[in-house]
């Protein structure tokens, strides 16, 4: 007698926002045995209807309100991010667990409340951070926790953008310090911060600078930033944005550790997976070639959404896995709270002129012995 195979929960989710970034969201649940997609909303009703239509689900609503009443297990936050905190706190209430897209919100205070009112009601809060899954990404992590590169020193982090005006005209809410939040930080950016402290650690001090070179006619908010980042385990990195750039130079972010081995990160073009393509192990270095011949650059918006798919897909599978084990998301909105403190301190460092301080420098790593001396400590 064959004993019956384990019975799987089904979870019943719904997408708040159909606008560019749900299908990333609708793609990655639509994948899943054990998950059914129950109804999606917008406060556009044509949008809500034509996606329900488009992925086959039966309810288009207008509402969040009226998604949380289909008994939910889980929403996903698709909407412009100024609005994450009142459409998270709503799911809190209802007992919903959230996967909330990038940033969390755009002020701290938002972003503390969404933690707080998840924690209090006993539901999980994921943020989407999809970088973090390229496996690139993950042999970095590895190679810090397992002694390759050891703890980092230094990263430079270059994220040289293109956008076309048309991004930033094409919705109400983009481009204003009040609905935005703020600009290539804030919307693009985040991502790379998010790697960075998720590296380096947690963050002694911030200087920066950002400005408005060329998107100044229709938006208010920085399209370039340029910052100093020091972190509690003595690391330095740098940190140059822009959305000014054309052609797209891609993003790449270069790490050392102090091991002295170094890794490189690349995307390009954008929303490309991660590739590490220059990769020191010991005596041996990889190279890998990244720029494939005639690669289109300035890639369109749906093109970089779609490329990103794939690990949208996996940040989505480790966040249902999660809710089956009873365990912590791989993203949380504490990790989340972390890149947007971040940010916001370059902000208020071009404001003031001056570096804001969260923490001093752990005194075992203030200097970081030579390598040379560490030989003869070794012996
Ligand atoms: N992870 C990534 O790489 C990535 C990429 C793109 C966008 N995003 C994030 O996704 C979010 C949405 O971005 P987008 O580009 O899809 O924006 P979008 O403007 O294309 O879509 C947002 C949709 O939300 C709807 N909406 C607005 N307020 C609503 C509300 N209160 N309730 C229900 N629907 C509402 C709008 O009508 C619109 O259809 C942003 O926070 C953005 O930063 C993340």
């Amino acid at each position: 007698m064959t004993s019956p195979a384990p019975a799987t929960r089904t979870f019943r989710v719904g997408i708040a926002g159909c606008g560019a970034i749900s299908r990333n969201h609708l793609e990655s649940f639509k994948a899943l045995d054990n998950v059914q997609l129950v109804g999606v909303c917008d406060v556009d009703a044509d949008r809500a209807r034509a996606t329900a239509v488009a992925w086959d689900i039966p309810n288009a609503l207008t509402s969040v309100d009226e998604l949380l009443a289909l008994d939910v297990d889980i929403i996903s936050v698709c909407t412009p991010h100024p609005t994450h905190e009142e459409v998270v706190l709503k799911a809190a209430a209802a007992g919903v667990n959230v996967l909330c897209e990038k940033p969390i919100a755009t002020r701290l205070e938002s972003a503390e409340r969404m933690v707080a009112a998840c924690e209090e009601a006993g539901v999980q809060l994921g943020v989407l951070f999809q970088r973090r899954f390229w496996p690139a990404s993950q042999k970095i992590r590895e190679a810090i926790d397992d002694g390759t590169l050891g703890r980092a020193i230094m990263a430079q982090c270059s994220v040289m953008l293109h956008r076309a005006p048309d991004y930033y005209n094409r919705d109400a809410w983009r481009g204003t310090w009040d609905s935005d939040g703020g600009g290539v930080l804030m919307s693009q950016a985040v991502h790379q911060i998010d790697l960075l402290q998720w590296y380096l650690g947690d963050v002694a001090e911030v200087y920066g600078k950002v400005n408005t070179y060329l998107h100044g006619d229709y938006i208010e908010v920085e399209d370039s930033a340029t910052a100093v980042i020091t972190f509690t385990a003595g690391a330095m990195a740098t940190l140059e944005a822009s959305t000014a750039v054309s052609p797209n130079l891609g993003i790449q972010l270069r790490i050392t550790g102090e091991t002295g081995a170094s890794a490189s990160l690349t995307e390009f073009p954008e929303g490309s997976d991660g590739r590490l393509d220059l990769w020191a192990v010991g005596e041996r270095i990889v190279v890998e070639p990244v720029h494939p011949e005639g690669v289109e650059p300035n890639v369109d918006l749906s093109a970089i959404n779609g490329q990103l798919i794939p690990f949208h897909k996996l940040q989505v599978q480790d966040f249902v896995q999660s809710l089956e084990s009873g365990t912590e998301p791989a993203i949380t909105g504490k990790d989340a709270l972390k890149s947007l403190r971040i940010l916001l301190a370059v902000y208020e460092s071009s404001r003031t002129g001056q570096p804001v301080r969260f923490a001093p420098v752990d005194p075992a790593h203030q200097a970081i012995p030579g390598l040379r001396d560490r030989e003869k400590v070794a012996g």
